[in-house]
């Protein structure tokens, strides 16, 4: 099943020829610009950097000591990646870090996202450390501040050690101390070097894909699942975030957070109503439900009343518990949902209308291309108390074109004019906005779609592993030299 279909919960109801990597390195001409944008438009302090995630990139998911992960486990079943596809080699970042990181330092960036395998720092998920895997990102990690890149390091991407899945993963409670656990020793060994902390990737997504819909791994379902994974997961970001705190004092402290701008699918006088209710509904599921809690709203039960099942969850002082005052909050856009009342799924009560059916612009994914959603994404979450919103994740899959040692992604580089002039508007409107981080650095392992949308801005040739330098990579450097 496929990660797109978490748009669908809602709805329930290349490849390429191989280029010779020298020739990726000589300098192709300028891009024109189709907007007129310049990265001094954002301020000389605005951070841009590109992201990835351990499983995506790594590889070596049995090396040095490594544990497994759910996603291990999962890609090995049968039937749940596109292919039967997984990440046992992805694109051998654990191998290739160094040449990553030139590659990003080429492309001018300022910082580099990357997360951290649980299992491959605690093998059984707690206990003894794999003193291998703590020094593979030691060495990343200073191979980052060599190159003059800043690492932001995400602590949880999805890749729960399978040794904790066996006993209950995100629905069983002790979570919050294992996690703890982790995120202390993490904090204590790579603290003195790395400032930027974001303690969890879209909760949304990775309960609701793994705990709800099981298209994700563990592959579990159930709407109890979820809510007690989505209760955990509440009270382990937080407390994640008070351990950074108390271990690194000068850290900036982040986490994370999947939205999209909702529109309802009709506007006739009938029905207009009916949709907004779907529209309200839809919004505390996937904006609302996981970052209101940590600002010291509680569960969004004003928008979806059968969220007030989780509080069978608690425990005495959750309510407190769950607030911790982020320093920033990563936002991360892929598509605008519209929806409409609907009498399936039951409790939501509202589905979704594919960006296909609606026939607007698509990407391979099909998630819709709208840039303005970015902008009113902003616009909704700087209402919040926040007084720094990065946009953590952002981007596009397109099939590349590839020949004459070049890779041609025009349609990449059009996505980001009109997303980066969305982001600047919000910006100037006032919105807090200090950073933005692209989806992906390289080709990766593209959960279960497997290996077949690519969202990097440098291409990877599965078999040989070769890297290539994108065109919209190229627009990046462009784009950013004018920033310096
Ligand atoms: C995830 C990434 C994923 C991207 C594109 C984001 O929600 O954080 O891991 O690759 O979406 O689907």
């Amino acid at each position: 099943m496929k990660r797109r279909d978490w748009i669908k919960i809602t709805s329930i109801g290349a490849s390429s020829l191989l280029l010779p990597l020298g020739t990726a390195f000589t300098l192709p001409k300028k891009h024109a610009p189709l907007l007129n944008l310049s990265a001094k438009d954002f301020g000389t302090d605005f951070l841009w950097g590109a992201a990835c995630a351990a499983y995506q990139v790594e590889g070596a998911w049995n090396k040095d000591g490594k544990g497994a992960s759910i996603w291990d486990t999962f890609s090995h079943r049968k039937n749940k990646i596109l292919e039967n596809n997984n990440g046992d080699v992805a694109v051998n970042f654990y191998n290739k870090y160094k040449e990553d990181i030139a590659l990003l330092k080429q492309m001018n960036f300022g910082a580099f996202r990357f997360s951290i395998s649980w299992s491959r720092i605690f093998p059984s998920g707690t206990g003894s450390v794999n003193q291998k895997g703590v020094e593979f990102y030691h060495k990343v990690i200073d191979e980052c501040i060599d190159n003059g890149l800043e690492p932001w390091i995400t602590l949880y991407h999805w890749d729960l050690p399978q040794a904790l899945e066996d006993k209950g993963g995100w629905t069983n409670r002790e979570i919050i101390d294992w996690f703890n656990e982790y995120v202390s020793f993490c904090t204590q060994e790579y603290g003195a070097k790395v400032k930027n902390w974001m303690v969890m990737n879209e909760p949304a997504a990775f309960v609701g894909l793994g705990y709800m819909l099981g298209y994700h791994a563990p592959g579990e379902k159930g709407p109890y699942k979820f809510l007690k994974a989505t209760h955990h997961a509440c009270l382990a970001m937080a407390d994640g975030g008070r351990v950074i705190r108390k271990n690194i004092p000068d850290a900036k402290v982040g986490s994370t957070f999947s939205c999209s701008h909702i529109d309802s699918y009709r506007d006739d006088p009938v029905n207009a109503f009916k949709d907004l209710g779907a529209v309200k509904r839809m919004d505390a599921l996937l904006n609302r439900l996981y970052i209101e809690p940590s600002l010291g709203l509680g569960y969004p039960i004003d928008g979806l009343p059968a969220l007030k099942r989780i509080e069978r969850y608690f425990e005495p002082g959750d309510d407190e518990r769950l607030k911790f005052k982020f320093d920033f909050i990563g936002l991360q856009n892929y598509f605008r949902v519209v929806t409409k009342k609907s009498v399936f799924p039951p409790f939501l009560w509202s589905k979704q209308i594919s960006a296909e059916k609606r026939e607007v612009d698509m990407n391979e994914m099909k998630f819709e291309v709208y840039p303005e959603g970015i902008y009113k994404v902003i616009k909704q979450f700087a209402k919040y108390d926040i007084s720094n919103i990065m946009i953590t994740e952002n981007g596009v899959c397109y099939k590349d074109i590839v020949g004459n040692g070049r890779v041609h992604d025009p349609k990449r580089i059009a996505f980001f004019e009109a997303y980066l002039a969305q982001v600047l508007k919000a910006k100037e409107e006032g919105a807090p906005v200090t950073g933005y981080f692209v989806w992906s650095l390289t080709d990766n392992f593209e959960w279960s779609e497997g290996y077949e949308p690519r969202f990097g801005l440098v291409h990877v040739d599965f078999k040989t592993q070769t890297r290539t330098i994108k065109d919209s990579g190229y627009w990046f450097r462009d784009f950013l030299v004018k920033n310096k």
